[in-house]
This record gives C-alpha cells, structure tokens and sequence, in this order.
C-alpha cells in the first residue's frame, strides 16, 4: 500500500500542492460554504488521483481542493468514500493517508449525523468526544505497515483534545451551540429502524452515522491528530419517529453548514 500512496502523494504535489498543513474532510451535504473559503484553489478530481477511489453516490463532488485559509495552507476533500458504496476501508480511507504523507499536521473531519440524543434537536451540532466503530470491518485489517504505525494503535482519546478544546472555546465566543457526545458508525445505506435506533442509544451514542471512523482509526494509527464534528439532520426518536429520506437531509445539514463552517475557518485561524 505504501507504493500507492507515494504514487498518488507524488500526482498531488506535481499538481502544485506543496505541504499543507491542515486537512479537512466535508461531509454530506456540507461541501460548499467552507470550499468558497478557500483561496488561491487547486482543485484536483478523485478520479485523476492514481489509486483513489471515484465517489459513487451522486451528490458527493469528489475532489481534492487545495489553497489558503487564513494564512494556513488547507486540503479539504469535497466528498468522502463510504464503506456502503462497496470500497473496502483500506479505500475509504486511503485518502487520510495520503494527506499524512503530505504532511497535514491537523485532520478536521464534518459529517451529517442521525440524532438519538432527545434533549438536542436536528439542525444542532456535535462535537465528536468518542466514537464506537459499529462497521464490520477495519481499516487496519491485515498485514500491519510499521512504517504507518504500530499494530495495536491505542485508542484511549481518539479526538486530539487541543483541538477540542479550541472549538469549544470557539463555540461560546460565537454563540455557536456545540453539544459533546459519542457517534457510533454503522454499515448503512439504510436509515435505522425504532428498534436499532433504542439499541444504538442504550449501547451509548448519541449521533449514529456511516462514516468518519475508519477515517479517526487510520489517522490515530499514523499519529494524526483530528477532530470532527457531526451536524445533527434528523431526529432519530423511536417513540416517535417519522420518515426521512437523503434530501431532507442534505437540506438541514446545508442550513447548518455555515455554523459548521464559521467554527472550523476560526480553528484554522488560530492553529
Ligand atoms: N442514520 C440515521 N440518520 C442519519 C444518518 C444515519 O446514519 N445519517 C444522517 N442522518
């Protein structure tokens, strides 16, 4: 695997992308308002990148698009790859990888999230403290690269408390309202039922979504520290749910991505 990634490390840099030090990951629905940040562009689509997945579901972009924000050189990966589109997790997060090896410093992840917590409401945000990997794979599955880092990688605070701490900071100066809990990863592509969803809460998460953690696990195991923050689109109340489906999604999560947004552009500025 590390062929690869010098492969697509070296494409990347021929491009013009020359160590950025912050990486950022857009989740679904939430790849537009931080992307108009960024300055100076270069935009790089997946499917150019040698050994990187193509983004499968529609409304994911996918592409790599470099530049400044606040004086900071940033990547940002509009679009994700999901263990439901049928990758493996050595795909899905093969990206991570990459940004390592360009030598991003910090890892600031978003994604849209299920909310099981009913004393929060969808539109709200989650800062992520702990997750539970609820995928059934791994990442790190296999034959183990030292050279990536160790086998057994620890886990004991899987989000970089620096950064939390800052955009907990951030959050009460702006008035931006950040609620602390625990995501849980499942497989997808379906919504959960009344009865996962009293299963996912009892087992003690508060947001339930499909990505974000194999992509933690594999930055933990490089050493790369990351953050990463759920934005809240649908009440997952199983005594009272009600249907959802992706667009309404994509809507609530766009009607907070400028919270989203205002938060991470403020971190970027003061790492
Ligand atoms: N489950 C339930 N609701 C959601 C999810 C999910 O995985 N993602 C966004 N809203």
């Amino acid at each position: 695997m590390i062929e690869q990634i010098i492969e697509a490390v070296e494409f990347i840099r021929g491009r013009g992308v020359d160590r950025p030090e912050i990486g950022i990951v857009l989740g679904t629905g939430l790849g537009n308002l931080f992307v108009k940040q960024i300055e100076n562009p270069v935009v790089i689509e997946y499917h150019d990148i040698p050994h990187f997945p193509v983004s499968t579901v529609e409304f994911h972009k996918g592409r790599l698009i470099a530049g400044v924000i606040q004086g900071k050189k940033v990547l940002a990966m509009q679009g994700r790859f999901h263990y439901y589109e049928g990758y493996s997790m050595q795909q899905i997060t093969f990206p991570i990888r990459v940004m390592k090896l360009l030598g991003v410093k910090h890892l600031l992840l978003s994604n849209a999230a299920g909310n099981m917590n009913l004393d929060w409401k969808k539109g709200d945000l989650m800062l992520l403290d702990d997750h539970i990997h609820f995928q059934p794979d791994n990442p790190l599955r296999g034959i183990n690269d030292e050279t990536l880092g160790p086998r057994f990688p620890d886990m004991s605070q899987p989000y970089a408390k620096y950064l939390n701490t800052l955009l907990i900071d951030i959050a009460r100066e702006k008035d931006i309202k950040l609620h602390v809990g625990v995501y849980i990863s499942v497989m997808g592509p379906n919504l959960e039922t009344r009865a996962e969803y009293r299963f996912l809460r009892r087992m003690g998460a508060d947001a339930v979504g499909m990505s974000t953690v194999p992509e933690v696990i594999v930055a933990n195991h490089m050493g790369l520290p990351c953050c990463a923050i759920s934005v809240l689109t649908d009440d997952c109340d199983p005594d009272n749910l009600k249907p959802v489906n992706i667009s309404d999604i994509i809507a609530i999560a766009g009607q907070s991505e400028n919270k989203l947004t205002d938060l991470y552009i403020e971190l970027i500025r003061q790492l």
